[in-house]
């Protein structure tokens, strides 16, 4: 029988070192992005996907996450007596789902950040989403990794062509397309040199995974940067059963980055009905000036 994909685990552990000092004391996964925060557009696209369980996996300085997701009564009860209906009901909306929070003791790694959400994932698929990808709103990625997982029974990684002069901070894959823009992966290096990556197909921040890999994990001893490695636990699996990837062709943008962040803010301020006629025409005139010298 078919497990749907009902939970969404997301790893928000991670010091933010790229990032400092906005992330000293508040998460990464807190930096708005126009008027959100990075981990609500990450809990919008789960959502959209008909997920129920979101599982956030937090570390050190992270209580703003549980907070943003908690119900908040006297602001609630204030926006109501001010009318601001429409702001009050996405409030409401998000803090009516399911969440679970997991503190993961130390930034041991993604691959033990994702160990720690096995009781409360159990033995079904689930999704994993890297809430500092930024994937555009109007890009249905997730659920598209959902149908190849369904369709196959198996785990299915995100992958996007990446510039040479970028592919060494990626895991990258060697791989067959056997169907338009579906991989079967033979092989996956975590964060090569240009010279030894196997293609230029990185995998991204989104993944959806069968649950023998919490067993892989258990076993999977640190690799690169004395982590405990998601990258070299796929590789296990890859031995074992197929694993495949879908080939992403929109727009991401890695939030974890300062010049990434600031794009992705840039896009998503120009598709914001109420902002962008106003930050465009300002956008044009940073340029002129620019232009002048
Ligand atoms: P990153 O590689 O972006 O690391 O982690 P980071 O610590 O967040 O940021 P930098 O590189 O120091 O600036 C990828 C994802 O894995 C999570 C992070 O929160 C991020 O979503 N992660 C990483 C954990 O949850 N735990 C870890 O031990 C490591």
């Amino acid at each position: 029988m078919i497990k749907k994909v009902r939970k969404a685990v997301f790893p928000a552990a991670g010091l933010g070192t790229r990032f400092l000092p906005a992330t000293k004391a508040s998460p990464k996964e807190m930096l708005p992005i126009v008027d959100k925060p990075m981990i609500q557009y990450a809990v919008e696209e789960a959502e959209a996907c008909n997920i129920k369980e979101f599982i956030v996996i937090t570390g050190k300085s992270k209580r703003a996450i549980e907070d943003h997701f908690d119900h908040a009564f006297e602001l609630e009860h204030t926006l109501k007596r001010k009318g601001k209906e429409a702001i009050l009901k996405e409030i409401q909306r998000l803090s009516k789902h399911q969440f679970a929070y997991i503190r993961q003791g130390a930034p041991l790694g993604l691959g033990h950040a994702i160990l720690c959400s096995k009781a409360f994932v159990n033995d079904e698929p689930f999704a994993v989403i890297l809430s500092d990808d930024i994937i555009d709103p109007d890009d249905n990625l997730l659920g598209e990794m959902i149908k190849i997982s369904n369709k196959y029974q198996a785990t299915v990684l995100a992958l996007q062509r990446i510039p040479k002069s970028e592919i060494h901070r990626y895991g990258v894959i060697a791989g067959k397309e056997i169907d338009k823009n579906i991989y079967k992966i033979s092989d996956m290096v975590e964060k090569p040199k240009a010279s030894d990556a196997p293609s230029d197909l990185a995998i991204i921040g989104r993944y959806i995974l069968t649950p023998d890999i919490f067993n892989i994990l258990e076993k999977t001893l640190p690799g690169k940067g004395g982590e405990i490695q998601l990258t070299d636990a796929l590789k296990t699996q890859l031995k074992r059963k197929p694993v495949y990837g879908y080939l992403f062709e929109g727009r991401r943008y890695d939030g974890g980055d300062k010049v990434g962040y600031l794009k992705a803010t840039v896009e998503l301020a120009l598709k914001n009905p109420s902002l962008k006629d106003e930050f465009r025409e300002y956008l044009e005139s940073v340029m002129k000036r620019s232009n002048n010298g």
